[in-house]
């Protein structure tokens, strides 16, 4: 158990975010969410993440590209919980177009949330770091960061700069003990990608040597590794989950 200790996940209310939240709950970690949609339950999410084991648990309605409001809330983490341990930065999101078809919108959109909502995030929050002298740091890239897919050159290009701020960051913030590393998932069930047609599903399967899709939870427990001291000589990787799908 890791009673005094805090994560933040962005986007923690669903997918990826959400296992990564139960993951850290369940060793007792205080918990701290954001996320952007007006549906979203608080009551239930934050009943659900006590229940496994969360010491407590903040959850915000906050944009990742809206400075003034990541700022709001990582000023009401630390007033609440004193620090922020690790940081898993998970808020992401799609707008997938072949090159001559994708609107401007749609390229600068992907890039504002993945990319530049993980440097506006990692920055507030390391700022706390640095004075603990102590923190992890997680960044969610895609295996699409690395190979580049049809159809997704504003996603690759946000996940591919992920893996270039991640490197950077690690080499920077060494000095204080903060370590940053890049998940790369393959594909994963979650809503992102629920909206894929089943022939498309079919065709991935055949490209993945463990012929499945994989689980949020499976990304979750290498997050888990990687905030812990479980990996404390472990800075600057990009670690892909994809059931050998990118070798
Ligand atoms: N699923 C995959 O196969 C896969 C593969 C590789 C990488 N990834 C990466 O893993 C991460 C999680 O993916 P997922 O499949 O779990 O996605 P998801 O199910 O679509 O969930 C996305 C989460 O991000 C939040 N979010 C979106 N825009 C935001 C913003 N501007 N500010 C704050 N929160 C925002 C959403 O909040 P709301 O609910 O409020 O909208 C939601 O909680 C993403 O970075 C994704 O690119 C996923």
């Amino acid at each position: 158990m890791e009673e005094n200790k805090t994560v933040f996940v962005t986007g923690g209310t669903r997918g990826i975010g959400k296992e990564v939240a139960m993951k850290f709950a369940n060793y007792g970690y205080s918990i701290i969410i954001n996320y952007v949609s007006e549906k979203t339950d608080v009551e239930s999410l934050t009943q659900e993440l006590k229940k496994s084991g969360a010491k407590d648990v903040l959850l915000m309605q906050a944009d990742v590209t809206k400075q003034e409001q990541i700022e709001k809330l990582v000023k009401q983490s630390i007033e609440t919980f004193g620090t922020i341990d690790v940081l898993v930065n998970n808020a992401g999101i799609t707008k997938d177009n072949l090159l001559m078809r994708m609107s401007e919108e749609e390229f600068d959109r992907v890039i504002e949330v993945n990319l530049k909502g993980t440097y506006l995030v990692t920055k507030l929050v390391s700022k706390y770091m640095m004075k603990q002298r102590k923190g992890s740091i997680i960044n969610l890239s895609s295996v699409v960061g690395v190979s580049g897919n049809a159809g997704q050159c504003n996603y690759a290009a946000s996940k591919a700069g992920i893996i270039g701020f991640t490197k950077s960051i690690a080499k920077e913030l060494a000095s204080r003990q903060i370590r940053a590393n890049a998940v790369a998932p393959g594909f994963i069930e979650t809503d992102m990608t629920a909206v894929l047609p089943e022939n498309v599903k079919e065709q991935i399967h055949t490209q993945i040597p463990l012929k499945r899709m994989g689980t949020a939870k499976e990304v979750a427990d290498l997050i888990y590794f990687l905030g812990s001291d479980q990996s404390s000589y472990i800075t600057g990787q990009v670690i892909q989950v994809d059931g050998g799908m990118l070798m």
